[in-house]
């Protein structure tokens, strides 16, 4: 007789439908319909994945065309990054680093960073994610702002169209209305400005549009009001826009000229999503705090941090009393040790410039479909973080009728074609498609993202 059990293992059908109801009833998704949700269930329940692929329970498989949330960018089922998590769980469950402790990866990481970062950004505060990393930053700032004696130095100024996070300062920064007015959260000392003013920020203050720059907020409110300005070098969330030429360097000059701090929220660019380091790589410019999260451990654990410049610790490093922050995930052991290793890889197989080069085949690619289809246009490309937009008639600028929904039905298109990507169409009028793939990711797979796109943009066609 055999020992084996014999096991009657769920068929998929079974297994999907009864998670599908206990996901209705029991889980309220994030960014999601709450009602669609109740009603329907999830769209996709994912069984595994490997590199630019994953499976879902009932064994479809797809491509990660935007790397979950432009975090996974070391690709799916890496088994050193499971390796580095097992062993340092296997060593300790967790130490905190409240009253001074420590642990071996986390201060490894924290160096293993500085030695990445640019100038002398060389100190780390360690969160669990992006938008505690934005508010961390905006708390620093003010409180260096006050340890040398300008405590109304308070305000933080962001750009419509950036996207920050979710608790409430970060929501508040984030100037995408729908994320930044929900549930009437409130701070008023968190202002938008205009995206991409550069003539006004270099002082041109007859340029029509000089009262929404952040140099009029700046005399508006008084520069002794204002602690830091922060943007993300490439806006991700707000729809992919690169900034024109000169224009973060115009930002550090103001910055400098008005002793503001300057945040970098690296938390999609950091890591080598760009085809460099960091964002701000591209434009040689260095703030004095950098934002970063998602691609530091490739999603395979929650980690985020603020690094900062030495003047900045060197002050905070003089306060005599304890700093009353601080996350109880602030540098967990497991997370950093992730990190490390993710780093270590990233290194290791020249990923950045691979992502820059994969950049350009997939540039080559949405230009070529830029050329074959009227309504696809503005394509914009740097590294493996791309964007293009449809419109009715892209040369009088005349969008879709928002009822059309073009960008939202083309991704339709490619999930029922097996390529997941991302619409953004929270405004009037716009129709913005995000692509964002692992940067493992090879030519050949790139050039079947392009095509399964062109596919869709056929049927989407059609549809129209
Ligand atoms: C640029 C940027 N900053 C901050 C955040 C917030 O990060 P998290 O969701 O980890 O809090 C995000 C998330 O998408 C982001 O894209």
């Amino acid at each position: 007789m055999s020992n084996k059990q014999i096991t009657n293992p769920k068929s998929p059908e079974t297994l999907w439908n009864e998670l599908s109801q206990l996901d209705r009833k029991h889980v309220l998704h994030p960014s999601t319909n709450p009602k669609a949700q109740a009603e329907s269930g999830p769209k996709i329940i994912f069984s595994g994945g490997q590199g630019i692929y994953l499976n879902d329970l009932k064994g479809r498989t797809y491509i990660d065309g935007v790397s979950m949330l432009w975090n996974v960018n070391l690709g799916h089922g890496n088994k050193e990054l499971a390796e580095a998590s097992y062993k340092q769980m296997s060593d300790s469950a967790y130490t905190t680093g409240f009253y001074g402790y420590a642990n071996e990866p986390t201060v490894l990481l924290a160096e293993k960073i500085a030695s990445l970062t640019p100038g002398d950004l060389n100190t780390i505060f360690y969160t669990s994610g992006g938008s505690e990393s934005n508010d961390t930053a905006f708390k620093l700032s003010r409180f260096y702002w006050q340890l040398k004696g300008y405590k109304e130095k308070r305000k933080i100024i962001s750009l419509r169209r950036g996207y920050h996070g979710v608790t409430v300062a970060a929501q508040r920064a984030t100037g995408i209305e729908v994320y930044r007015n929900f549930s009437g959260s409130q701070d008023p000392d968190i202002v938008n400005a205009e995206p991409y003013l550069t003539e006004c920020e270099l002082g041109d203050n007859n340029h029509p549009r000089y009262e929404e720059s952040i140099r009029h907020i700046i005399e508006k409110e008084g520069k002794e009001k204002i602690a830091a300005v922060i943007v993300e070098p490439i806006q991700g969330a707000g729809g992919v826009h690169m900034p024109p030429e000169g224009y973060l360097e115009a930002l550090r000059r103001l910055c400098d000229e008005n002793e503001i701090h300057f945040i970098a929220d690296e938390v999609i660019c950091g890591f080598g999503r760009t085809g460099k380091m960091f964002g701000v790589d591209h434009w040689n410019v260095v703030p004095d705090f950098m934002s970063v999260a998602k691609g530091i451990t490739s999603g395979y654990a929650q980690l985020g941090g603020v690094v900062m410049r030495e003047d900045i610790k060197n002050a905070i490093s003089e306060f005599d009393g304890m700093l009353a922050h601080g996350f109880t995930y602030s540098g967990h052991p497991t997370a950093c040790a992730v990190g490390l290793k993710n780093i270590e890889i990233l290194l290791r197989d020249n990923l950045v410039d691979h992502a820059e080069k994969m950049g350009e085949v997939l540039e080559e690619g949405l230009k070529y479909l830029e050329g074959k289809y009227e309504f696809f246009t503005k394509t914009r490309v740097k590294g493996l973080l791309a964007g293009f937009d449809l419109m009715k008639d892209p040369q009088s600028g005349l969008p879709f009728d928002d009822s059309v929904k073009a960008a939202a039905s083309l991704v339709e298109e490619c999930y029922q074609r097996d390529l997941l990507i991302r619409p953004f169409d929270f405004e009037p009028g716009m129709n913005t498609v995000a692509i964002a793939p692992p940067l493992i990711v090879t030519k050949e797979e790139v050039e079947r993202i392009i095509s399964i796109v062109d596919s869709s943009l056929e049927a989407f066609m059609k549809k129209i």
